[in-house]
């Protein structure tokens, strides 16, 4: 069974092949429906499109094993690519410049293998991801 290890929580769980990797978090008490930078993560714990791929609050960094994970879903290219998505949002499109290889939603994303999980990663505004 591939082991996802949350390095923010420092938690390490094992999961069957192919499993959801939001689902997974929640039943082993990990909350992936986080804030911006720190802010907001009690609200979007509970008000978000309970994996739907729609709310773009369960972005994670796959920090290592991205090829353990299937490809990039439309709904999350849509979400990280396009601005205009409905609801309109431009955060994961902010939190996705300079993440682009490792930046996925974590309930679009399945698990094949052993994976490395950054919860809530930072944007960037002002810093060398941005305006690079
Ligand atoms: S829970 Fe809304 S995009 Fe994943």
């Amino acid at each position: 069974m591939p082991l996802v290890k949350f390095t923010n929580e420092k938690k390490e769980i094992e999961v069957p092949e192919g499993a959801v990797l939001r689902t997974e978090a929640i039943k082993a008490g990990i909350n992936l429906n986080c804030g911006v930078n720190g802010y907001g993560e009690s609200i979007n714990k509970f008000m978000n499109c309970k994996g739907l791929g729609v709310c773009g609050t369960c972005r994670v960094n796959i920090t290592q094993g991205i090829e353990n994970t299937n490809k990039l879903t439309t709904r999350e290219w849509v979400k990280f690519k396009t601005p205009v998505s409905f609801p309109p949002d431009p955060i994961p499109c902010l939190a996705y410049v300079g993440n682009e290889d490792t930046m996925r939603l974590a309930c679009m994303t399945k698990v094949m293998g052993d994976i490395e999980v950054e919860s809530s990663p930072d944007i960037s505004l002002f810093g060398e991801n941005f305006f690079s």
